[in-house]
């Protein structure tokens, strides 16, 4: 179902460190034909029978005046509105997983670490539709792939939000500034801008290439449940000794110390943050699984050796100086200080020469994972047309 992209990021006057510089993470930027000659990934009807799978997570937003209805997917087509009825759209969330061609689109954006990419959201939109003002805690790239899009961006001074709606709208957007995206034109957004994209005409489709910010929250969250799994329960709490109680519903201040002195044992060093990260990051979504491959892993291995492999495009890898880290799993020492484990991450591929150099230790792993699905054998071509390092 997928066409193969050729679609290349054209930066105009702009550069790639030059954005990084002004404009990452500080402030919208629109680029007129990003991608010249931009032909979407998949058509409209190819997207809606991604809606249809219950493996694809999307959305169904309808506003009529000033009434707005949410649905969640899988959508039958037949549940679908009519294109011809205006004012709605259709969000796809992560395409990356179940397209090629749009990992080979997020390649594009490889100048910025994976570790902050989250997804391809593709919408689809009827004359009017749209998801309302509002913001995000991404940065992202809102890339044109067809019809045309009104934007209206600016700060958000007022984050109050209209009262009773199914999505966060902001009650109060005040935009600064007024634009029409053409197929191939991209606007970046920083996290927090306000925007309201409006289809301005039919078959309105807008690609978002988002990169999550966390919040330091959600990272407090999973460093103290990481934290509180490696105790394997700890220490039981024992009474001091006890006398009868007449006020029994009083909580017992010892128990309060307990407590605190166990949150005072945690003393997580930098490798330990990098675990949890590593592990954290890598970690598939709840409804991506794998197809394992039915080979045996022996004729895995040859196949590695003859025609290199490539990570599959549902996979997540990540390393560090001392760790490598995938779909959620660290690799074991030794072989966490692979150099050629680092260039499998990096160019999402490894060519044949590259595998017939590895270890058999190495291509052990590679097979395995293999195995699994989380590597595709015969996949060299890639890592030959990996990315060339940014330009300065
Ligand atoms: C859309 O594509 O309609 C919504 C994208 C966004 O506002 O983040
Ligand atoms: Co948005």
């Amino acid at each position: 179902m997928t066409k193969m992209s050729t679609a290349t990021l054209h930066w105009g006057a702009c550069t790639e460190a030059r954005f990084l510089r002004d404009f990452w993470q500080r402030k919208p930027l629109l680029l007129r034909q990003a991608f010249p000659g931009f032909q979407p990934l998949l058509s409209r009807s190819q997207l809606f029978a991604l809606a249809a799978d219950e493996d694809v997570e999307s959305r169904l937003l309808q506003r009529e005046g000033r009434r707005w209805q949410l649905d969640h997917g899988p959508f039958a087509r037949k549940q679908l509105p009519s294109v011809e009825q205006p004012n709605w759209t259709l969000l796809v969330q992560g395409v990356n997983l179940h397209v090629d061609a749009a990992g080979e689109l997020l390649r594009q954006f490889r100048f910025i670490p994976d570790a902050r990419l989250d997804d391809l959201m593709i919408s689809w939109a009827s004359k009017g539709g749209g998801v309302g003002p509002h913001q995000d805690a991404y940065d992202v790239f809102l890339l044109q792939a067809s019809g045309r899009r009104r934007w209206r961006i600016g700060p958000v001074h007022d984050a109050t939000l209209q009262p009773g709606k199914p999505v966060k709208l902001l009650s109060r957007f005040t935009p600064e500034e007024d634009l029409v995206l053409e197929p191939g034109d991209m606007l970046y957004l920083p996290p927090g801008w306000g925007h309201d994209g409006i289809a301005a005409s039919g078959d309105c489709m807008t690609y978002s290439i988002g990169f999550r910010a966390p919040p330091q929250g959600e990272l407090l969250k999973e460093v103290l449940w990481q934290m509180a799994e490696a105790q394997h329960g700890g220490d039981l709490y024992r009474d001091p000794p006890l006398r009868p109680q007449a006020t029994p519903a009083q909580l017992p201040p010892a128990m309060v110390k307990f407590a605190r002195e166990a949150f005072a044992r945690l003393k997580p060093d930098a490798a330990w943050f990098e675990n949890m990260l590593g592990l954290y990051l890598t970690t598939p979504k709840p409804q991506v699984w794998f197809e394992g491959a039915e080979a045996a892993t022996s004729a895995l291995r040859r196949a590695c050796r003859q025609s290199g492999c490539r990570l599959d495009r549902r996979s997540k890898m990540l390393y560090t100086a001392t760790s490598v880290f995938i779909n959620g799993e660290a690799v074991d020492a030794p072989l966490s200080s692979s150099a050629l484990l680092r260039a499998l991450a990096d160019q999402q591929a490894l060519d044949a020469v590259q595998v017939q150099s590895a270890s058999p230790a190495e291509v052990a792993l590679l097979a395995d994972w293999c195995a699994l699905g989380w590597l595709q054998a015969g996949g060299g071509a890639l890592a030959s047309a990996a990315r060339k390092p940014a330009q300065a």
